[in-house]
């Protein structure tokens, strides 16, 4: 599968600074009441603590949320940059790209450094899936008796009524197109788990992680907000939903959509965030924090609804066009696991090398908090890049309501 459509950029002197995320929490546990908007300032103050430029030299803000979390979330952009310490006088946007959004805010970041609107951008994504709300749509004018609407958020937003076919199904479809059998799900979802395992041990995971404690964010002037963690949790540093899954125990869970995805090898359902700077050549050489990596391409297309999950497979097509290499020259994969057939159908469908794909484990043990993905990808990749030694690097991951979006980065210290 390739396309001729979708949108494809190509950048000559963009980079990464550096980047962080909060380790991911299970849903409904440590992080359950946190506002995605705190975890956001909690990632953007750390990106600027770790490279140790200063927030007034940010031209953009760039933030993706999808969860409508907390009533004030039509301005989390906003607040993440200003709780962060950027100047009131910058602006800030919200971008949605569903599972594409941290990738996307990236993008829409590097193309404001390439246009000369910006030199550097905060990009943050940030999710709650515990707060994703209890919603009713029909009710601003009354009830009708037995005609209340309320349905969970976090349930329904997993079902494309375009297709009529939930994320999970829209996987089955594709192991059954890619001949994917239990087995292979499985087996994949226990290397996600065991990479994830051994990536904690050897402390290659918390080198991206910035620990979480109960604190205030104060701003003279405004209200004070913060992260509050539950009694008796002092802290919090280290992704919750990784744990030892073999086969043999993965093999008993039941199916969750009447085909070969369960609980153990879907992508688990997560809070966290994670933050980077874009920065302009110019404004990277004049600072002298050494970049995590140079953006090269990006691209997104579109694939039909009811395999949304193929997406990663046109989207890296077409960033490898954009940036002018081959896949062979491709040192590192990170495609998001949404679901394991659904990455083995990418897998597969591009004859990826299993040795390059999710080295230090992907969504299915470290979990899946929408926004944050994007970034989260993006960052793990240009760490596993540097760690190597490797060239080049691509960040995929596949989109509720068909589509895909890939980002190519090459570290700059293997030139
Ligand atoms: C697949 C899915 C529906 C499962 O949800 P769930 O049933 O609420 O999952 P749970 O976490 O409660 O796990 C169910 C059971 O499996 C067990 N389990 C989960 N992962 C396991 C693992 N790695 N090893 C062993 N057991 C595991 C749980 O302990 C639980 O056991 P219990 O019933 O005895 O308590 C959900 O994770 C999902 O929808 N994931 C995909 C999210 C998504 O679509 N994201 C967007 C992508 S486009």
């Amino acid at each position: 599968m390739t396309s001729s459509k979708g949108l494809r950029s190509q950048y000559d002197d963009v980079w990464l600074m550096d980047g962080v995320r909060t380790p991911f929490a299970d849903y409904n546990t440590v992080l359950g009441l946190v506002s995605p908007t705190d975890l956001g300032i909690k990632v953007a103050r750390e990106v600027f603590r770790r490279t140790a430029v200063s927030p007034a030299a940010v031209d953009i803000v760039v933030a993706g949320s999808m969860a409508q979390a907390s009533f004030d979330a039509y301005l989390l952009a906003r607040h993440i940059g200003i709780y962060s310490g950027v100047p009131v006088e910058v602006p800030a946007h919200l971008v949605q790209r569903v599972c594409g959004t941290g990738m996307e805010a990236i993008l829409a970041a590097a193309d404001s450094i390439k246009l000369g609107k910006a030199a550097l951008g905060l990009v943050v994504g940030t999710e709650s899936m515990s707060r994703n709300p209890v919603a009713a749509y029909t009710h601003r004018g009354g009830f009708r008796m037995g005609q209340v609407e309320f349905k969970d958020f976090l349930w329904e937003s997993l079902l494309d009524t375009c297709p009529n076919v939930t994320m999970g199904t829209s996987s089955e479809t594709l192991a059954k197109q890619y001949k994917v059998s239990r087995e292979d799900a499985d087996h994949f979802a226990a290397q996600s788990f065991d990479r994830a395992i051994a990536a904690q041990k050897s402390c290659f995971l918390s080198g991206e992680i910035v620990p979480l404690v109960s604190e205030p964010f104060e701003l003279p002037g405004y209200h004070a907000r913060g992260i509050r963690l539950p009694k008796k949790v002092e802290s919090f540093g280290q992704d919750s939903h990784v744990r030892p899954s073999p086969i043999a125990v993965l093999a008993k869970l039941p199916p969750s959509f009447g085909g070969v995805q369960t609980a153990g090898n879907s992508s688990g359902i997560v809070d966290g965030a994670a933050a980077t700077l874009v920065a302009s050549g110019p404004f990277l050489r004049e600072h002298s924090h050494p970049p995590l990596a140079k953006v090269v391409a990006g691209a997104v297309v579109g694939v039909p609804p009811e395999i949304m999950g193929i997406g990663p497979v046109p989207a890296i097509r077409a960033v490898l066009e954009a940036g002018g290499l081959r896949l062979d020259q491709i040192d590192r994969f990170e495609i998001n696991e949404a679901f394991a057939a659904q990455t083995l159908a990418c897998q597969r469908e591009l004859q990826l090398d299993p040795s390059k794909l999710n080295v230090n484990g992907g969504a299915i043990a470290i979990g899946h908090p929408l926004a944050a993905t994007g970034v989260r990808l993006a960052i793990t990749l240009a760490r596993e890049l540097k760690r190597l030694g490797g060239r080049y690097g691509i960040s995929s991951a596949c989109i509720g309501g068909g589509q895909g979006i890939a980002l190519l980065v090459e570290n700059a210290s293997a030139q």
